[in-house]
């Protein structure tokens, strides 16, 4: 529970009220981002708004508050909500109006509600040491997968298929093309070369996928970014998801086939190290 941000200000959950006709939740017209909090500190904070501005342009929504305004709000409440490690939710929408699919006038004054709340997430640990298992399914979204939008039934009705056979993600194919997780980004690595579709418009241009361009540019690890099919999938000596919440998540089954040895394999556990190393390095507390 706690406080939320309700446009620039941040108020008692219980006191504030979300219109029925809010655009966001009639039509899903908005963007969002998550943010993790690591020892209280944002991790990748001014990526992820940077994103959301992006998000934000690329369906002519006018957030009509700065970055710096967003990243004063965020933080004062990730401090007022005591968070320690969790998450922030912040999501955009175009504002109440009555229901027309058009946007509204700009003589009508309608003006974007912003909101964001906290929670509390600890770490997956035991699933990075152990690794999950995923299934893969059509990936049936539309073709502008760049964009955070609020609009997320396709990868809701994925999550919840893997769901149903017992497994944390849906790896989504285009006629057979892999192109990311439900709700995270799908690496394979072949030959010691960490392979991921192309950050075009069919996925969402992860921040951790980001942070690991770098992570292996840095390390001398061979990143490529091209397309790769459910067999090379099969076939992968590793697979592994990367998200805010899940980071450097190792996929040891697929569709009841084990991966490589079924463990988490070498490279993946390498990024992995490199990335806690970098949330140590990003969110140090100083004394
Ligand atoms: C469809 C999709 N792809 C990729 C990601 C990973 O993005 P990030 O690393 O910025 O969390 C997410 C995160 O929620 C997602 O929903």
């Amino acid at each position: 529970m706690g406080k939320i941000i309700f446009g620039d200000q941040i108020l008692e959950r219980s006191d504030v009220h979300i219109d029925l006709e809010d655009r966001g939740y009639q039509f899903g017209d908005g963007v969002y981002e998550v943010i993790r909090v690591y020892s209280g500190k944002l991790f990748t904070m001014k990526e992820h708004i940077e994103r959301l501005f992006q998000s934000a342009q690329k369906i002519k929504l006018d957030i009509s508050m700065s970055p710096e305004k967003i990243q004063e709000l965020t933080e004062e409440l990730v401090k007022e909500n005591r968070v320690d490690f969790g998450s922030i939710y912040m999501q955009i929408t175009r504002g109440a109006a009555p229901r027309t699919h058009m946007f509204p006038k700009p003589e009508s004054n309608t003006k974007a509600v912003f909101t964001a709340y906290t929670n509390e997430v600890p770490r997956p640990v035991s699933l990075f040491e152990k690794g999950v298992a995923a299934i893969t399914t059509e990936d049936i979204r539309w073709l502008r997968c760049d964009i955070k939008s609020l609009n997320l039934l396709p990868n809701v009705l994925a999550k919840q298929e893997a769901t149903d056979y017992d497994c944390f993600e849906a790896i989504l194919h285009r006629n057979g093309i892999v192109t990311e997780g439900s709700s995270s980004n799908a690496y394979i690595v072949k030959n010691g070369e960490v392979i991921t579709h192309p950050a075009d418009r069919l996925i969402l241009n992860g921040i951790t996928r980001q942070v690991l361009v770098e992570l292996c540019k840095a390390n001398g690890i061979p990143f490529v970014e091209k397309e790769f099919d459910l067999r090379d999938l099969k076939d992968a000596d590793e697979v592994f998801i990367s998200s805010t919440t899940s980071e450097v998540m190792p996929v040891i089954k697929l569709d009841v086939e084990t991966v490589g040895d079924g463990t988490p394999g070498k490279i993946t556990r390498k990024l992995q190290a490199l990335f806690e190393a970098r949330i140590n390095q990003d969110t140090k507390v100083e004394i």
